[in-house]
């Protein structure tokens, strides 16, 4: 209940970055849900929106907001999006709900990247929530093995496949002190689509929402 409150908070001063025509970037999520919620009274306002899931599209339709491909925008003004695990140096751990590729994507092509979470998701450490590594199908076993080499205990999460066709292994029992270099490390394992390591382009804003109200951390 007060982790929705704090999700709800968070959300809520999301909405402060949002000026008139601006293209935006929705990510996905419980706390992204909250956001969709509180952006349909200012759908006149948007201009293109593009979602990060299939899941975020259709909650965007129910509230009245048609979104575009991101192929058919330049690079969006700002991404908001909710994460797993948050640094203070705003380095993310995300996917807990599968749509990391396409988090990714998104918020690669935006020039700022605003975060919003409830304070149980601030860590000191990455990898307490296990990390979601999407995975070509036919690669499982191959990137699995990997995992268990880079000291991680990978689990296939059975029964789902992503929106672009692929599998996720959730990788528990990872320690991660240097996000920015394993981020890359991990993107290079052949069979990889995506790590839910958001370090190299972490977010610009962290949107905490706490008992208190809203902390904000930023560069
Ligand atoms: C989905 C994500 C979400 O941002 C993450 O799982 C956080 O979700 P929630 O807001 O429900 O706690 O990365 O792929």
């Amino acid at each position: 209940m007060t982790e929705d409150t704090n999700k709800r908070r968070a959300a809520t001063a999301a909405l402060s970055y949002i000026k008139d025509g601006i293209a935006l970037g929705v990510g996905t999520g419980s706390t992204v849900d909250i956001l969709i919620e509180l952006l349909q009274p200012l759908a006149a306002k948007l201009g293109q929106v593009v979602s990060s899931s299939e899941r975020s599209t259709r909650r965007l339709a129910d509230v009245g907001i048609r979104t575009v491909d991101l192929g058919s925008v330049g690079d969006l003004d700002l991404y908001i999006d909710g994460a797993d695990e948050a640094t203070k140096h705003r380095h993310l751990l995300k996917g807990g709900g599968g749509a990391l590729t396409r988090e990714k994507i998104v918020a690669a092509a935006s020039r700022r990247f605003v975060c919003i979470v409830d304070e149980t998701k601030l860590v000191p450490t990455l990898g307490r929530f296990p990390l979601p590594v999407e995975v070509i199908p036919m690669a499982q076993a191959y990137v699995a093995r990997q995992m268990v080499k880079a000291g991680g205990q990978p689990i296939w999460r059975e029964g789902f496949v992503t929106d672009n066709g692929n599998v996720i292994l959730d990788v528990r029992g990872l320690t991660i002190l240097n996000p920015v270099e394993f981020e890359g490390e991990l993107n290079q394992i052949t069979g990889v689509v995506t790590s839910g390591l958001f370090a190299r382009r972490g977010a610009d804003v962290l949107l905490l929402g706490t008992a208190d109200g809203v902390q904000t951390l930023k560069r």
